[in-house]
C-alpha cells in the first residue's frame, strides 16, 4: 500500500491499533499473542463467515442489518456460530470496552468452522465447535480517496452464478475477489470492476459499484454481487428522498460514459470514482455521489446518537 496505489481500505495511520485486544472464543489477546490453530477450518479451507462493521458514538451502524447477512450465511452452509444475536453483541461490546474503543472503529468478526482433528476438507472433521475472531481497530477512512477518486480496471474474473458460490455469502475464502484484485493491480488499477456471467457490470472485489446517468443512479440488479449493507441503505436513501434509482443490468459502455459512479462499503461509506479502464468519469463534478454521501452520513448520525 503506497501513495500512488490506494485501496478501498485506507485508513489513516493510528498508533493505538499496535497494542489492540483481539477476542479470540472467549478471551481477549493483544494482537501479537492472538492465534489460531493451523488446523483451523478458516486457515485451512477458507471455511469461515465474516462481517465489517462500524462502531460510532458508541453504538453498532446497521447491526440488526449485519446480523441477518451474517446468521444467513452462516444457516447457508450448516455453521454453528454457538450464539445468538445477543451473545454477538455482548462479545463485540466486551471487545470494545477492553480496547476503550467507541467511535470511529471498524471490526471484522470471524466465524469459522473450528479446529479440524485432520488436514483433510470434510467439514466432519471439524470437532471442537466453532472459532470466533473479533479484531476491532481505529479507523478513519483516509480523506485523500474522497478528492482523488479510486481508479478502477475491469478483469476477465467475473462474479459467478448463485450454484457455484453464491456472491452473498461473505465467506472468509475471498479468492475470486483476490484473483479480480491482483488482475486490477497488474492492469495498473487500484480496484477491480467484476462483470457478470452475461458481461453487465456487476461489483467490485471488495465494494458495491453505482453509476450516475443524467440524475438517475444505477446499480446492478443485485444478483451476483454482496448484498452490501450500504448498497440497500444508499438504495433506500435515494428513494426516500426523490433520487431515481434503479437496479438494473447495464455494461461497461454505460459506465464509461457515466456522468458519476462510487462504491459502497461499510468501511469506506461511499468511495468516488475517478476512472474505469483508463477513461475519465464525468466531468470530477461529483454532485449526485456528494449528495448522497451527506443523506448516508445524517444516517448514520440518527442511527448512533450522534455525528459520524
Ligand atoms: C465483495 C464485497 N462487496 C461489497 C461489500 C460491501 O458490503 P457492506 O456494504 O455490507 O460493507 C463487501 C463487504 O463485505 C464485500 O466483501
Amino acid at each position: 500500500m503506497t501513495a500512488d496505489r490506494p485501496t478501498t481500505h485506507d485508513a489513516i495511520e493510528d498508533a493505538r491499533n499496535r497494542d489492540i485486544k483481539i477476542y479470540i472464543n472467549g478471551e481477549l489477546r493483544h494482537r501479537d499473542e492472538a492465534k489460531v490453530s493451523v488446523y483451523d477450518s478458516g486457515f485451512m479451507l477458507g471455511d469461515g463467515m465474516w462481517e465489517g462493521m462500524r462502531l460510532y458514538n458508541g453504538q453498532w451502524a446497521f447491526f440488526d442489518e449485519h446480523m441477518d447477512r451474517f446468521f444467513d450465511s452462516c444457516k447457508a452452509v450448516s455453521l454453528d456460530v454457538g450464539m445468538d444475536r445477543d451473545g454477538i453483541f455482548e462479545a463485540l461490546n466486551r471487545t470494545a470496552e477492553a480496547n476503550g474503543m467507541s467511535h470511529d472503529v471498524h471490526c471484522r468478526l470471524m466465524v469459522t468452522r473450528g479446529v479440524k482433528s485432520k488436514p483433510f476438507q470434510h467439514p466432519s472433521l471439524s470437532r471442537s465447535g466453532p472459532t470466533l475472531v473479533i479484531i476491532m481497530e481505529h479507523s478513519r477512512p483516509v480523506d485523500r480517496l474522497q478528492e482523488r477518486g479510486i481508479r478502477l480496471a475491469s478483469v476477465p474474473q467475473v462474479r459467478g452464478l448463485p450454484m457455484s458460490q453464491d456472491a452473498k455469502l461473505n465467506s472468509h475464502s475471498k479468492l475470486n475477489c483476490v484473483i479480480a484484485s491482483l488482475q486490477a493491480e497488474q492492469a495498473g488499477a487500484d480496484e477491480a470492476l467484476m462483470l457478470d456471467p452475461h458481461g453487465f457490470v456487476n461489483t467490485t472485489n471488495a465494494c458495491n459499484f453505482f453509476i450516475v446517468r443524467k440524475g438517475q443512479v444505477w446499480t446492478s440488479t443485485g444478483d451476483y454481487c454482496m448484498n452490501g449493507v450500504t448498497r440497500r441503505k444508499v438504495i433506500d436513501l435515494c428513494q426516500a428522498n426523490d433520487i431515481p434509482v434503479f437496479e438494473k443490468n447495464y455494461s461497461l459502455y454505460e459506465a464509461y460514459g457515466a456522468d458519476e459512479a462510487f462504491l459502497t462499503g461499510t468501511f469506506g461509506a461511499q468511495t468516488p470514482v475517478d476512472e474505469i479502464d483508463g477513461k475519465r468519469i464525468g466531468s470530477g463534478e461529483r454532485s449526485v455521489t456528494r449528495r448522497i454521501q451527506a443523506l448516508y452520513r445524517a444516517l448514520i448520525g440518527r442511527e448512533t446518537g450522534g455525528s459520524a
